[in-house]
């Protein structure tokens, strides 16, 4: 479902039905207590299998592949729970195989040429959002942007001058080389507030972020009197 006004619900929009009860409460919750407003619902075949995004940095018709990192959407472990805006991701993803990385990689390059032969000028990140099924990758969506929690995972791999190729990608001369992939590992877990996705109380203290060795990325604090506090 979208929110009312049209807008995204973050990921949270989405619920994954496998009984009817579990669609009439979805439904009871969006068309009743209207969580999104007035949401418009879309009904989509159930695909199953791990879920792969992977990152393409795109001028016109030309782009470099940056490399694919795996989401885990469910809140709880044993990727179970409700759908969040992600949970966690790793890069690389080493189950994916050749074969599969080949087809993914295929549909990104159909994707760019038909932007191309729609007149589509377009600089950026383009994300695809693939899951592997037992019948290859299918597309879940492109987003003009990169991903979250994606990106957490995806920017520590890249070598080069980050900022120089995103101003290669801006004035339009991006060119191989701006962007290496290193042969590194990266996880991102999220820390949420008890109750995401659905309500949650907000204001409390964040602690251990001083001399954490981790990098630690941001989203929905605040600082309140000099502590960071959660803010939605
Ligand atoms: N990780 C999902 C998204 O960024 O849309």
């Amino acid at each position: 479902t979208e929110q009312g006004d049209g807008r995204l619900a973050a990921g949270k929009g989405v619920a994954v039905c496998m009984s009817k009860e579990e669609a009439d409460s979805f439904l009871k919750e969006v068309f009743t207590d209207r969580r999104f407003g007035e949401g418009r619902l879309l009904v989509e075949e159930f695909l199953t299998g791990p879920e792969v995004s992977i990152f393409g940095a795109l001028v016109d018709d030309h782009y470099l592949i940056l490399c694919p990192a795996r989401d885990y959407k469910r809140l709880k472990e044993g990727d179970a729970g409700p759908n969040t805006g992600g949970m966690g991701v790793y890069s690389p993803v080493p189950i994916v195989t050749d074969e599969e990385h080949a087809t993914m990689v295929e549909v990104m390059e159909q994707t760019v040429a038909e932007l191309a032969a729609e007149g589509i000028t377009y600089s950026g990140c383009l994300y695809g959002g693939f899951m592997l099924t037992k019948d290859g990758p299918k597309v879940l969506e492109f987003n003009a942007r990169f991903g979250d929690p994606e990106t957490e995972a995806v920017l520590p791999r890249l070598g080069g001058d980050f900022a120089t190729a995103l101003l290669h990608a801006a004035t339009g001369c991006l060119k191989p080389g701006d962007v290496v992939v290193k042969d590194a590992y990266a996880a991102t877990v999220i820390m949420a507030s008890g109750g995401y996705p659905g309500s949650y109380e907000k204001g409390k203290v964040i602690t251990g972020l001083e001399n954490n060795p981790a990098l630690v990325f941001h989203c929905g604090t605040k600082m309140v009197d000099g502590r960071v506090v959660t803010a939605g």
